[in-house]
């Protein structure tokens, strides 16, 4: 039997010889973390390979991640390293039910959430990270804005662009939507001197009690310039136990037990393993038409997040 240290190590040196970049979502447990070349929110990511050396890149985390990490590396071989890590939001609409939204909406620019498939950016005109979409949403031309999927990112936009009208669907990630006003109520009761930093994909009844709301990448940038020395997370866990690691004078609560992403949990060490030795995952391949509708979306996410 292989400890968890030299499954690592064969994983490292497996890593090196068939010329693969490892990406890991920081939703990723810490075994995958500590072996990825880099390690971020869903679209750093796919920026990151883009300019690797090398030509295999697989990607730990959801089947959107991975797509996107495809469209912007079309040369590279990538893999998704769990055939049925998906992101439930991504597939929230139908292809149908975007069309029928657009022919309802023939003035409002489409703009979605960078957790949708490749085959709904390519209905839509720009796509947004967490980290990008104020910025996008206060840069494109038009007043009228039909934001999908999440509606509780896009709120929590539209409050902070009021120049601007906004129209959404009942979307939403079921994972961070669990987390609820009591959880604030009584972990702000539990540990009074702690800052809470949460993801915008939670509800308003969450996000108007935080002290900051950002991506994944912005909350663990947040605590390394914060002297603060106590934090409420409220974001998938497995950030509580990332930040541990790496700021171990710090300490980390969960704003909720039960805000863990299953989709990203589906990943284990053994299966960056079997995907090194071509025994798993799943090679994404996507067709031009998909590749370039969806190419258009972030080209523009490129061309107004500047
Ligand atoms: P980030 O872009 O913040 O990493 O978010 C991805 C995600 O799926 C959050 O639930
Ligand atoms: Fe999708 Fe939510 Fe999981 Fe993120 S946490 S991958 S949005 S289901």
């Amino acid at each position: 039997m292989l400890t968890t240290n030299q499954l690592q190590s064969e994983i490292l040196r497996l890593k090196k010889e068939k010329d693969f970049c490892i990406l890991a979502h920081a939703y990723q447990t810490h075994d995958i973390i500590e072996i990825a070349d880099f390690v971020g929110d869903s679209f750093g990511l796919s920026q990151k390979a883009q300019s690797a050396p090398q030509k295999n890149i697989l990607m730990c985390g959801v089947r959107f991640m991975a797509e996107t990490a495809k469209i912007l590396s079309p040369e590279k071989r990538v893999l998704l390293s769990h055939p049925e890590a998906g992101c439930p939001m991504a597939e929230q609409l139908t292809l149908e039910e975007l069309k029928a939204l657009r022919e309802k909406y023939p003035n409002h620019a489409v703009v979605a959430y960078i957790n949708t498939t490749s085959a709904l950016k390519t209905l839509c005109d720009v796509c947004v990270t967490s980290a990008s979409a104020l910025k996008i949403v206060k840069k494109i031309p038009e007043k009228d804005i039909l934001f999908i999927p999440d509606c509780n990112l896009g709120g929590w936009i539209a409050e902070q662009v009021p120049e601007k009208s906004f129209v959404f669907i009942k979307g939403g990630c079921p994972i961070h939507t669990r987390i609820t006003e009591e959880d604030v109520l009584r972990e702000r009761k539990n540990h009074p001197n702690a800052l809470l930093l949460v993801h915008p994909e939670c509800t308003s009844d969450v996000t108007r009690h935080a002290d900051f709301a950002g991506s994944t990448t912005a909350i663990m940038s947040y605590v390394a310039k914060s002297d603060a020395k106590e934090f409420i997370i409220g974001t998938d866990n497995s950030i509580v136990q990332h930040l541990g690691f790496e700021f171990p004078d710090k300490k980390f609560y969960k704003l909720s037990k039960i805000c863990v992403c299953h989709d990203m949990r589906l990943t284990t060490l053994v299966d960056v393993y079997n995907c090194l030795v071509g025994e798993g995952g799943e090679q994404i391949e996507l067709d031009t038409a998909t590749y370039e509708g969806a190419k258009r979306c972030i080209d523009n996410m490129l061309k107004y997040g500047e």
